[in-house]
């Protein structure tokens, strides 16, 4: 419907009129030169009465030099004159404002109809270009960490909303699988290693290990072990792969839980042999310098800092392997942008190694993007990791809050084991990935997950829940009647009109890549729903037909909102 309000403007602005007074016009176009299109200035106003949409006439006002107030009456007049055609009601103009006012029951159909469609509010304006996500990315034999999981939930919804703006998306799960860690590992493997305790609870035992071989006492022997871990040892390769294989395995547990997939799992490890190609190329350009043996480079002058190339021993680092998989992803996918998933503690780290890549002189540095998210807190906004000096892992999180979703349905409902089952994991699923992402990625956000699984509020389970209401009125028709709208009531528009918006929201959450923006829309559009189910009866109504069909087109934009959120819905709850 926007669109027969954009054609009225652009025809109406395009007329000789405007052109004889000498007003510079949009290339190609004709259109008197806007600050800003047509259709990124029109206007949802926020009640009825001022018009379905509503165009400013400030940034015409600036061309033409003339008082923006006379320019909407002029233009509302003219387009009245001029009648309006098919969808429009009329025109009308308030300050310096001309107001819309469609149709609603062409409204109606047109919404209707469009939901019916395959990819509803999906556009295709990435077609053609490559995504590159690096997401998730956990450092093997330690445990999944909490900002891992917001990498993996922020990773994948950022995944979705691409696709949905026709980009081809990668995704790539970069594994902390290298660097001297590995050297204490292997160290106090030999030293404390239990094969028993390794396949049966990886993560676990290497935590322990590490602790123990991180001593002072130990640095040096350490050290060794990784120098030989990176000259290609064999028995050190071997136990470092086993390491490995064992810590992913654990790691798929989870991702399995969480629905998350990933098309390539790859780690710093890849780029070992790299090393040495960056560090020539470096040198070769002068962008390193020799600090006490180690080589650096000095960034200071972009307030930047000091960033480590290799240490004095020779031994390569987390910087120099990002840039050389940069390097490498840039070759293979040749990508539109390459967006990184991570942390906003690791900001420096992203803004060094881009700025190097820049120094050497690869101009696509700038697709490069770090999309931070701010920190998980505990309970009363304490770092959220240690519990009693103890680690959390990601899988007790998960498990308990599966557990308490259950003990919520059970106190609402007798259930079977098996839908006991299913349901506790979507809601705890749906609770999770929507506390998280409800808010803005930056900001540090609290953990909280009694409040995370309240039926009530800005939560997953009470998507869900909106949903399933409306699935269950969708199951109780026995007869379809057919679709007729009398007089449309302000509920209905006001869906109508949450509905019509997805599509905006779907291309501005990429444009901000920003899920929370789609996480709002569900909240706002369960509202609109609500709101709508109590002011409007369906079943039974004179409307029945209209209203049925509006409620499954309420079902498919929330169902399509969730999954892009990556949660699934349930069709009873
Ligand atoms: N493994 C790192 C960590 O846990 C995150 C890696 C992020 N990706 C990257 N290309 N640096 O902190």
């Amino acid at each position: 419907m926007k669109k027969v309000v954009i054609d009225l403007l652009k025809n109406e602005l395009k007329m000789k009129a405007w052109a004889a007074r000498g007003i510079p016009s949009e290339k190609g176009t004709g259109v008197p030169s806007l600050s800003g299109k047509i259709e990124n200035l029109l206007e949802v106003p926020p009640s009825g009465e001022m018009g379905d949409y509503a165009f400013p006439c400030f940034a015409l006002a600036k061309s033409l030099r003339k008082n923006p107030m006379e320019i909407a009456k002029e233009l509302a007049e003219k387009l009245r004159k001029k009648g309006l055609g098919k969808g429009m009601e009329g025109v009308d103009f308030k300050g310096p404002y001309v107001n819309f006012f469609i149709d609603k029951k062409i409204l109606a159909e047109g919404v209707l109809k469009s939901v019916g469609k395959k990819g509803f509010g999906e556009n295709s304006s990435g077609k053609g270009k490559n995504i590159v996500i690096d997401m998730s990315s956990p450092n093997i034999a330690k445990p999944f960490g909490i900002g891992h999981l917001r990498s993996t939930i922020i990773g994948n919804s950022i995944w979705k909303i691409c696709e949905a703006n026709g980009y081809k998306v990668t995704k790539i799960n970069y594994l902390g699988d290298w660097g001297t860690q590995f050297g204490k590992m292997i160290f106090g493997f030999k030293k404390w290693g239990n094969e028993k305790k390794l396949g049966e609870d990886t993560i676990k035992h290497l935590l322990e290990i590490y602790v123990k071989a991180n001593a002072k006492e130990h640095e040096e022997a350490a050290r060794e072990e990784f120098k030989k871990l990176e000259g290609g040892d064999k028995d050190n390769l071997k136990m470092w792969e086993k390491f490995r294989k064992l810590s992913l395995k654990e790691f798929d547990s989870i991702y399995d839980l969480l629905g998350v997939e990933f098309d390539v799992i790859s780690g710093e490890s890849k780029y070992n042999d790299k090393m040495d190609a960056v560090v020539a190329e470096l040198k070769k350009k002068k962008i390193v310098k020799k600090d006490d043996g180690a080589l650096i480079v000095d960034l200071k002058d972009e307030g930047l800092g000091v960033a480590l190339i290799q240490k004095s021993d020779g031994t390569s680092l987390y910087a120099t392997r990002d840039i050389a998989a940069a390097i490498d992803r840039k070759k293979e996918y040749k990508f539109h942008r390459l967006i990184y998933e991570v942390g906003q503690e690791q900001k420096l780290h992203f803004n060094q190694f881009f700025k190097i890549l820049d120094m050497m002189g690869h101009s696509w540095s700038k697709d490069c993007v770090h999309v931070a998210h701010g920190l998980y807190l505990g309970e009363g906004g304490k770092k959220f990791a240690t519990r009693k000096g103890k680690t959390v892992f990601m899988s007790d999180i998960l498990d308990d809050t599966i557990e308490k979703a259950k003990k919520n349905l059970m106190a609402r409902e007798k259930l079977s084991k098996e839908e006991l089952e299913k349901r506790a994991k979507k809601i705890a699923l749906a609770a999770i990935f929507y506390g998280d992402l409800k808010n803005s990625r930056e900001n540090n956000i609290i953990f909280d997950i009694d409040r995370f699984l309240a039926f009530e509020g800005d939560t997953g389970p009470y998507l869900l829940y909106s949903y399933a209401r409306a699935s269950s009125i969708l199951r109780r028709v026995k007869l379809k009647k057919a679709m007729k709208i009398i007089d449309l009531k302000k509920e209905e528009i006001k869906l109508l009109k949450k509905i019509d918006g997805f599509g905006k929201v779907i291309e501005k959450a990429y444009n901000q890549l920003a899920p929370n923006l789609i996480a709002n829309y569900c909240y706002e559009l369960a509202q609109t729903f609500n709101e709508f189910y109590h002011g409007c009866p369906v079943l039974g109504s004179a409307e029945e037909g209209f209203r049925l069909k509006l409620v499954d087109s309420f079902r498919v934009v929330m169902k399509n909102g969730l999954d892009l959120l990556g949660i699934g819905v349930l069709e009873e709850m």
